[in-house]
């Protein structure tokens, strides 16, 4: 794997994509279950994990899993507490930005043998979202193998996680419902887009999305699924139900509010097949999902939250073994 920041990255030319995901799927079973077995792996090697914006479980779990990989993880929340970075190539720097990322990633290719960044969407211009002008910006000017901790309209290290979690519980052909809940804030589309990439491509769950007309995903990430605007109806035999909230990629970057019906309950839940609650943190209690979900036993946020840390390492395994 030369780099990580969609699913495509994950196969060797020619290589079958559900199968590339399986494999990556079983080496991060593996690692939970015998955490060191590579533990020399990033001997002398050094990781740089860079953010633009806040976070709890990606930062950690990929410090944790380079841990147990020998490699040395260095977090820069360059959001706080760096120079602020000029994207733009050809700029007159003029303005807030202090420091051109064509003079920064080089220097950081310098310091670290792999580096990984989180970059967010503006929600403002699509075009520019939806062409992942930072991260590429990033890849652009690096010299080492760079792995996305989520990007404008990504998050694969999650989605990931997200199948070896469903993958735990052994089912043939799941059903998989995305239900779209609300939320008080403006959010990416990120998770949603890279869930339904990831499960679509993975071809081994029937999967469904549903959400309020008007809350469409972007088409490329959702062919392959059954888009269902009845909620109710897209819940009946479901296995897992997935919840996120998301913004409008139609009215790019607008919030929908008044559907506060969309938040969960579990007498919505009598006509699934006892389904999984899952989200991938943080979440806003009773806003996007009930505590009465949150807090019942059908609930696996926080085991889906746990195998961040394999995920990470099945990844960095694989980045560190192609890149010598
Ligand atoms: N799910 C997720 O990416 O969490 P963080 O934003 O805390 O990293």
């Amino acid at each position: 794997m030369q780099k990580f920041t969609c699913v495509q990255d994950i196969a060797d030319s020619g290589q079958d994509l559900s199968l590339a995901i399986n494999q990556l799927i079983q080496e991060a079973s593996a690692f939970k279950k015998t955490p060191f077995a590579q533990q020399t792996l990033g001997l002398q090697k050094r990781i740089g994990l860079i953010f633009l914006n806040p976070s709890l479980r990606t930062r950690l779990s990929t410090q944790v899993a380079a841990e147990q990989l020998g490699l040395q993880a260095m977090v820069f929340n360059i959001g706080s507490e760096g120079w602020t970075w000029e994207f733009e190539d050809g700029v007159v720097m003029k303005g807030n930005t202090a420091e051109h990322i064509k003079d920064a990633v080089p220097v950081l290719s310098s310091y670290f043998d792999v580096l990984a960044i989180r970059t967010f969407p503006g929600l403002k211009d699509r075009q520019l979202d939806y062409c992942e002008f930072y991260l590429n910006q990033f890849i652009k000017y690096s010299t080492v193998p760079v792995i996305s901790l989520e990007s404008a309209t990504l998050h694969p290290l999650q989605s990931l996680t997200d199948l070896m979690t469903i993958s735990e519980f052994g089912l043939k052909r799941p059903k998989i419902v995305l239900s779209w809940a609300p939320h008080v804030k403006v959010l990416p589309q990120c998770v949603a887009n890279s869930f339904a990439q990831w499960v679509t491509a993975w071809d081994q769950a029937d999967f469904i999305i549903t959400h309020p007309e008007g809350m469409e995903l972007e088409e490329t990430y959702t062919r392959g699924a059954s888009i269902i605007h009845d909620q109710k109806e897209a819940l009946a035999e479901a296995d897992f139900v997935y919840v996120k909230n998301w913004s409008s990629y139609r009215d790019y970057g607008q919030a929908m509010n008044g559907k506060e019906d969309w938040l969960l309950q579990p007498e919505d839940l009598s006509r699934t097949n006892a389904a999984k609650i899952m989200h991938c943190l943080p979440v806003r209690r009773n806003v996007e999902l009930s505590d009465a979900l949150l807090d019942s036993k059908q609930s696996i946020v926080t085991q889906q939250a746990a195998n961040r840390v394999w995920a990470a390492q099945a990844v960095l395994a694989q980045i560190l073994n192609t890149n010598g």
